[in-house]
């Protein structure tokens, strides 16, 4: 079986956030002898120079974007043994960041969307699936269906939709949206394109795609509901015999405390007691930090938006603060957020350290030095930070929502089970509650600590169990 990536953003080429991580990683999982996976990105300027010129020229054309002629341009690189493709267009592609304001954003990706599906008769690979990532590939579903009408080429092709996050769906106003994409009229209607009057990217491709997926069970359970389904339930519910849920992994090679070149000292689970610490001081050394190896050291690597709690946090840091812990944060975002972590700590100045950047080593230092991982996600479709925090031997304190709830079992202190900490109510003081037990154990009990972090490290979350539930959803369509 061929299939074909469509996706904005993928590692190590360009990432914002999880879903970069998803497309990068999971196609190197399949069976290759069965399954040939290519990913199909835009060429953005912003690209690391590195990866901007191992890009071989493959073929380019001129296609109509309603009344626009734009060239387009294919490029191709062979990384790690997956055939990525990459749409080159320097009117749409030349920002300092992939995404821009929303405006901008409608019309860059109908064009990568339409360019997706025109390039593909002119390369040597005929896909049977075209499996689209979020709303920024929304329209390629919808394309197809327009295409196919009177194309050959176009007849078999099918078409998932996963849903990394409901949030975002690429909404604008019909009336540009139709100039913009020079799709007929008959889409923009209600059960077609349309959402509360105007053009939804999101909806258009869930409504299209012969198969909808989001990135883990409960979030696809959540999402048919009002307060996850960001006025989209009731598509949801109405989609629910094509909608399933398939938990992410994460690429166990790059993500190895045992091979990690960007951490002071590797371990593994045979030998984390004694090697792990020395990476916390490394940290506490590195940030300024008090340098007390045995304080437990919580650490947040995240994008600072709404999404992700911390509102929470900003409640209850005075008394968090009051507690033997420290806090070391790496994110960028909202300011609100920013500035919040920035005060605190100028604030704590011991206890509290503000990384306001984007930064894989110092991400995977993180991963590496703390002992616990904060996480109290207002939402969370699945959230891959929990993850390399269990991979890393660091013990996870999460919200029960979404992927969090799927992936990071509650600590039993009767029954000796569990892999993390959980609260499960949107409280300021849950959540503390569950730092303070926490606390609680990781220094009244550390043999029992030990043994939660040991039963994290030992946990799968590599791409190998969810590449098979993908393969069988490709063949079962
Ligand atoms: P989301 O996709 O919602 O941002 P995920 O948990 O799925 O959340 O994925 C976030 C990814 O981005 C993880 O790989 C995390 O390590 C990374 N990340 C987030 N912020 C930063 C940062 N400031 N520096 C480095 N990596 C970051
Ligand atoms: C989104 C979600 C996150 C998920 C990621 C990859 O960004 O916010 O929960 O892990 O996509 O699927």
């Amino acid at each position: 079986k061929k299939i074909l990536f469509a996706a904005s953003e993928s590692v190590p080429f360009i990432k914002t956030g999880g879903l970069a991580d998803v497309v990068g990683s999971l196609p190197k999982y399949f069976d290759k002898k069965k399954y040939d996976v290519r990913v199909m990105l835009p060429k953005y300027l912003c690209m690391k120079e590195k990866w901007k010129d191992l890009l071989t020229y493959k073929l380019h054309f001129y296609m109509d974007l309603n009344w626009r002629r734009q060239y387009v341009g294919v490029l191709e690189l062979k990384h790690e043994g997956i055939t990525f493709y990459f749409i080159d267009n320097e009117y749409y592609f030349s920002g300092d960041k992939p995404y821009g304001n929303i405006s901008s954003d409608i019309e860059k990706f109908a064009f990568f969307s339409k360019a997706v599906l025109s390039a593909l008769p002119l390369l040597d690979f005929h896909p049977d699936i075209i499996h689209c990532h979020d709303w920024q590939t929304g329209l390629v579903p919808i394309y197809l269906d327009n295409f196919r009408y009177g194309n050959e080429y176009y007849q078999g092709i099918k078409t998932v939709m996963t849903i990394h996050n409901l949030k975002f769906q690429g909404v604008w106003d019909k009336k540009t949206v139709r100039d913009i994409t020079g799709l007929p009229e008959y889409y923009f209607v209600p059960d077609k394109l349309e959402a509360y009057r105007d053009a939804n990217y999101l909806k258009g491709g869930i409504v299209y795609a012969d198969r909808v997926t989001t990135v883990s069970n409960s979030y696809a359970e959540e999402i048919k509901m009002p307060f996850y389904g960001e006025k989209l339930d009731g598509l949801m519910n109405a989609r629910a015999n094509c909608l399933s849920g398939i938990v992410n992994g994460i690429d166990y090679e790059e993500f190895n405390p045992a091979t990690d070149s960007n951490i002071v000292r590797n371990y593994s689970v045979e030998n984390f007691r004694k090697e792990k610490i020395k990476n916390k001081i490394a940290l506490q050394k590195e940030l300024g930090l008090e340098e007390d190896y045995h304080k437990l050291m919580i650490g947040v690597v995240s994008r600072l938006t709404d999404q992700k709690g911390f509102d929470l946090v900003d409640y209850v840091m005075d008394e968090l603060c009051q507690d033997a812990i420290q806090l070391v944060v790496l994110g960028t975002g909202e300011e609100r957020y920013e500035n919040m972590f920035r005060h605190f700590a100028w604030k704590y100045p011991e206890k509290v350290s503000a990384q306001i950047y984007y930064s894989e080593p110092m991400s995977h230092k993180i991963y590496a030095a703390c002992d616990a991982f904060l996480m109290p996600s207002l939402f969370e479709p699945c959230g891959l930070s929990q993850l390399m925090s269990l991979r890393y031997g660091t013990v996870p304190i999460v919200r029960e929502t979404g992927g969090l709830k799927d992936t990071v079992e509650p600590y039993n202190e009767f029954e000796k089970t569990g892999t993390g900490f959980s609260f499960a109510n949107y409280n300021a003081h849950e959540m503390l509650g569950a730092v303070r037990y926490a606390e609680q154990v990781y220094y009244d009990k550390k043999r029992d600590w030990n043994k939660i972090v040991e039963r994290g490290m030992k946990k799968d979350f590599s791409w190998k169990n969810s590449a098979k539930l993908y393969e069988e959803l490709y063949d079962n369509m």
